[in-house]
């Protein structure tokens, strides 16, 4: 397993490129059975925050934001509608790499939502329509119902659910940190000014980078 040094000396002005590096590098070599997998904050307006688990399924290193995919209706859906200011990290034990964003979330459009469902295994399609994310469910034989039912009514021509798709997070903060020997690691942290066009995306300004002690 790659374990690449330290970073650059000079940080590079855009960290999209490296974080791209690190995250097609832990997909390849398998670093994790879930290498996509990132860590999403948000909290309420009261200011109460909640994290879980979700695959990072899409990192546009130009002009700089990941996607993940899930059901608006679900417990991270309303606290992002009320706040889409969040946290998220990416850790890849094996390789001694983590990555920190802190930014703001997007709808993705539609069709990047619909490209996607349209990929997963005919299960999984069944399942967004199956399942009512993060609401009280009696017992798991309900559930199996439900996806019964679902499949029934729509065979193999499953549609996306108006209330299933991706969120797009830009980062304004990105940090990047790799382990070093005896706790002497490695960690620099980039921030850039978010301008708001539209209901899809931002104007991005340019990165700052700072080195920090780790
Ligand atoms: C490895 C892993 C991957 C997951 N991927 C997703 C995902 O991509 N989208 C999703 O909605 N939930 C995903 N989940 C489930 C979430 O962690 C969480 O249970 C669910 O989204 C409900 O969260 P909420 O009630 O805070 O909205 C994943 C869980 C694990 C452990």
């Amino acid at each position: 397993m790659l374990r690449k040094a330290f970073l650059p000396s000079k940080l590079p002005a855009d960290p999209m490129p490296l974080f791209e590096e690190w995250f097609l590098q832990a997909r390849e070599q398998k670093a994790q059975p879930n290498p996509d997998s990132m860590v999403v904050a948000t909290s309420t307006p009261g200011g109460q925050p909640s994290a879980r688990v979700v695959l990072c399924k899409k990192l546009i290193k130009d002009p700089g934001y990941v996607v993940f995919f899930t059901n608006y209706r679900s417990r991270k859906g309303a606290e992002i509608s009320a706040n889409p200011r969040v946290a998220a990290v990416l850790h890849w034990d094996a390789l001694g790499r983590q990555v920190r964003l802190e930014g703001r979330l997007v709808l993705s459009p539609p069709d990047e939502s619909d490209e996607y469902f349209a990929s997963r295994a005919l299960d999984s399609r069944i399942g967004a329509w199956a399942s009512q994310q993060s609401q009280p469910l009696d017992s798991r034989a309900t559930l199996l119902k439900n996806v019964a039912r679902e499949a029934a009514r729509f065979g193999t021509h499953v549609p996306r659910p108006p209330h299933w798709g991706g969120y797009r997070l830009w980062p304004e903060v990105l940090e990047l940190w790799i382990e070093g020997p005896f706790r002497v690691h490695d960690r620099a942290r980039w921030t850039r000014a978010l301008e708001p066009v539209g209901a899809e995306g931002f104007n991005a300004g340019p990165w700052t980078a700072t080195r920090l002690y780790p």
